[in-house]
This record gives structure tokens, sequence and C-alpha cells, in this order.
């Protein structure tokens, strides 16, 4: 075959794409996180890069090396991620919150390591929630911008991990979510992905599972 289909459907178009897992320090040795390592959203840049998007991707702790030929941001924190994706959607067709983002974050960081000498044998954090940074992209898009949401669900039931799913569809106001499962030994940092993906409605506009780059392309094909 000659002719390769895919090369340039995105010739010109700007992508802004998060990806990792976003970390909240406790202190200055101490974070919480997540086990997002940053694959899928690093394997959604690579494939919009070689579709001729111009990619600015906003990595969050990534433990896999950068793309090639992409504009690469890198944030730790969930304000951090939230002010650089932000900044770069401004002039975006198309966003992919591809990234891990922690729920809540610590209320105080200690300028000081929190020791045992003074906790004793217990120790109480109290978090506050972090802001939605995808719904607040969904609700202050600018006009004719296509913004995606991933969903992290531990759901064993396929037909309740769709339902959910619709749900934090309609909740988020995003056009499209890629819904996926994570778990112990799934989703984050494996090189596989399973995925379904809902449109706005809530109806299943394609699903499959393949390498981290198939899935890539077929979520690209939808945005297409
Ligand atoms: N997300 C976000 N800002 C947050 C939390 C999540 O932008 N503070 C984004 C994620 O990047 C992802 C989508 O929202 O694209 C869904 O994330 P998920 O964790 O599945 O949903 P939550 O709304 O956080 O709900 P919960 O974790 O309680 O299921
Ligand atoms: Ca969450």
């Amino acid at each position: 075959e000659l002719v390769e289909p895919r090369r340039t459907d995105l010739a010109g178009r700007r992508i802004v794409i998060t990806a990792g897992g976003t970390r909240e320090p406790l202190d200055p040795v101490r974070f919480l996180g997540n086990r997002s390592s940053g694959k899928q959203g690093v394997a959604l840049a690579e494939a919009a890069r070689s579709r001729g998007a111009e990619v600015t991707l906003i990595g969050a702790n990534l433990e896999v090396a950068h793309p090639e030929r992409c504009d690469v941001v890198a944030v730790s924190t969930t304000l951090e991620l939230r002010d650089a994706v932000r900044a770069a959607a401004a002039t975006a067709d198309v966003v992919i919150m591809a990234a891990a983002v922690a729920d809540y974050r610590p209320a105080e960081v200690r300028d000081s390591k929190i020791t045992k000498e003074e906790q004793g044998d217990e120790l109480t954090l109290r978090l506050v929630k972090n802001p939605d940074i995808l719904a607040e992209l969904a609700s202050e898009r600018p006009a004719g911008q296509t913004i995606i949401g991933f969903a992290a669900e531990t759901e064993p039931d396929d037909a309740l991990l769709v339902e959910r799913g619709r749900a934090k569809l309609a909740r988020k106001g995003a056009d499209f979510l890629v819904v996926n499962r994570v778990g112990w030994h799934e989703g984050f940092a494996t090189d596989e992905n399973s995925i379904v993906v809902l449109a706005e409605g809530g109806h299943v506009v394609t699903e499959g599972n393949g390498d981290k780059l198939s899935v890539a392309n077929r979520i690209l094909d939808v945005i297409v």
C-alpha cells in the first residue's frame, strides 16, 4: 500500500495533551501521588504529531521518555498543571486531559519534615479538594474547541463501568470521554489499554483494546 491515510489528517491543528500523574507535596521530602506513568498521554502526543498536529504536551511527573517534535511543559502539582493547560488551551483546537489529576491536596504544605517525634503513633492529614480542571476547560472553552476527558474507573462490571462514564461525561461537559478500567494490574503503567469512548449524550462511539499507540490512534480517529 502506497497510501497512508492517517499521515496528515491533523495537519495544522493545535493539540494540547496532559499526561502523567500530579503529585501533591506534604513537606520538602514527601508527596501524595498516583500510579499513572504518562504512557497513554505520551502515545497520544506521538500519534497526533505523526498525523501532522502541532502538539503541546503538559507532562506531570512523566516516567517515560518525552515524545519527539512536541513542545513539552513539565509540571508536578495539580495547580501547576492547571495553569499550564489553561495557558496552552487558549489557542488550541483540541484539548485531551489524559493526566491522572490528584483530587485532593494537603491543606498545608510544611516547610520542614514531618517527624515521628512530633506526631507519635498516628498521623492525620487534612486534605482539600483540587479544582476540576476538565470541567473548567469545558465551561471556558473558545468557540470550536474539542475537549476530551479520560475516566479512570475500578468498577469490574462492564455495563456499570459505562454507566459511570456517562454520568461523569455529563458532569464534566466534555465532548468525549475515554473510559478505561484501572486497578492493581490494569491501566496504569502497563503497555496495553482497553477503552470505551463515549460521545456527548453518552453513546458509545468506539471501543477496543491494544497497545497504547493503537489506542491513541483510535481516539484520534474519533476526534478527526
Ligand atoms: N480531572 C481534572 N481535574 C481534577 C480531577 C480530574 O481535570 N481535579 C480530569 C482527569 O484528567 C480526567 C477526568 O477529569 O480527564 C476524569 O478524571 P477521574 O479521576 O476519572 O474523575 P473525577 O471527576 O475526579 O471523579 P472520581 O475520581 O471521584 O471518580
Ligand atoms: Ca479523580
